[in-house]
């Protein structure tokens, strides 16, 4: 199942994931009905569904989904990247795309629960091994037992009804919140379910609060998750300028969280890589995200080094740590010049290079 786009001169086939076409393949469910999408994934699944519905609205933790579906935005089609929708419209149907993790798959029952009418129908789709054959244990006693309906392309499809009235969200009961010691002083860290390292520091990231560089200016904190690097960077160093950009929803949701926890201030924004920053920085600091999907590493990798050159001003710091087995030593070399590894240990490496053009 898949379809034509025209774009200049090639024609791309844009195919729906598999539990996509699982939805698709039930179409029936959704005839005439006002449909709530929640956590689609990288194709146009709601807008395709508009053939049987009445009205869709569809909400992406993901920037990168919710890019690719903007443009379609019509009176029939309402998108939002964020981690709840901006208003309290009730749905006659609401759709979730079963995520990894099984704690925010708990969070958009809720919030499913939350947007639909009295008797509403609940629809939960997801592949087999994302962990969806738990819905039945984990489904709160506001909808009834879940039923399952389809059971193809590797996936499950399941439905309820809503026979109570769901609780109201309030985020503070999703979020995980601890106190860090960290080289630079105790931080409070704000972590809503699903978001990197949700219980505890994770081991790149604290290699890398060990080695913070003395920084100025603007500086970029690329994908911030919880906001800890931005955190302990402000904590010592206040003047910074810090914008932190991530693609997931949740992750820029906890790190306003911490920011807030700790009395800092910077800007968080979404960004897909480094599409959406603006002009040059004079710092980029990281633990940059290692898996997307279909993509492989080290596409992630050379992409991140190559379009950081673009965005560093003269002068301007790279400041990563990244599991010592990818592949980023060429890139970097290639793109700045030399590689300079600070500090290491049996799993990360810390790299720390000055932009310098005539190095490129
Ligand atoms: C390894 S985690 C680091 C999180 C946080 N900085 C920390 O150290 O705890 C990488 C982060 O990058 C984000 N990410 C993944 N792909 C991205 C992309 N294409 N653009 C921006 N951020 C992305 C993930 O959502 C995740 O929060």
């Amino acid at each position: 199942m898949g379809y034509n786009k025209r774009s200049n001169f090639l024609t791309v086939v844009v195919v729906l994931t598999n539990p996509s076409q699982v939805i698709l393949r039930n179409s029936n469910l959704f005839e005439n009905q006002n449909v709530l999408v929640i956590n689609y994934e990288d194709d146009r699944l709601p807008k395709d569904l508009l053939e049987h519905a009445n009205k869709v609205t569809a909400l992406a933790l993901d920037f990168h989904h919710h890019l690719q579906m903007e443009s379609e935005t019509s009176q029939e089609l309402s998108l939002f990247f964020s981690h709840c929708l901006p208003n309290e419209e009730l749905f006659d149907t609401a759709i979730i795309y079963y995520p990894k993790a099984k704690a925010l798959a708990a969070y958009l029952i809720n919030l499913a629960g939350q947007h639909l009418k009295p008797g509403g129908q609940l629809v939960v789709v997801g592949e087999n091994k994302s962990g969806i054959r738990s819905l039945v244990k984990q489904i709160p006693s506001y909808f009834d037992k879940p039923f399952k309906r389809d059971n193809a392309r590797h996936c499950l499809l399941y439905i309820c009804e809503l026979i109570d009235q769901a609780p109201k969200i309030r985020l503070d009961d999703w979020v995980s919140q601890y106190q860090l010691e960290t080289p630079q002083g105790e931080i409070t860290v704000c972590n809503l379910v699903g978001v990197f390292s949700e219980k505890r520091l994770d081991e790149g990231t604290k290699l890398l609060l060990s080695n913070l560089p003395k920084m100025k200016g603007r500086i970029l904190d690329f994908g911030c998750g919880a906001g800890v690097i931005t955190a302990a960077l402000l904590k010592e160093q206040p003047k910074l300028q810090i914008e932190c950009v991530d693609i997931n929803a949740m992750a820029l949701a906890s790190c306003e969280l911490t920011l807030k926890a700790n009395n800092f201030i910077a800007t968080t924004y979404p960004s897909d890589g480094l599409d959406q920053t603006q002009d040059k920085f004079d710092g980029i600091i990281s633990n940059p995200p290692f898996h997307d999907g279909l993509k492989s590493t080290s596409e992630i990798a050379k992409k991140f080094v190559s379009d950081s050159v673009i965005k560093l001003r003269r002068g301007g710091v790279w400041h990563i740590v990244a599991n010592r087995h990818l592949a980023y030593s060429d890139t970097i070399e290639a793109n700045f010049g030399q590689v300079n590894v600070i500090a290491e240990n049996n799993k990360y490496k810390i790299y720390s290079n000055k932009f310098n053009k005539q190095t490129r």
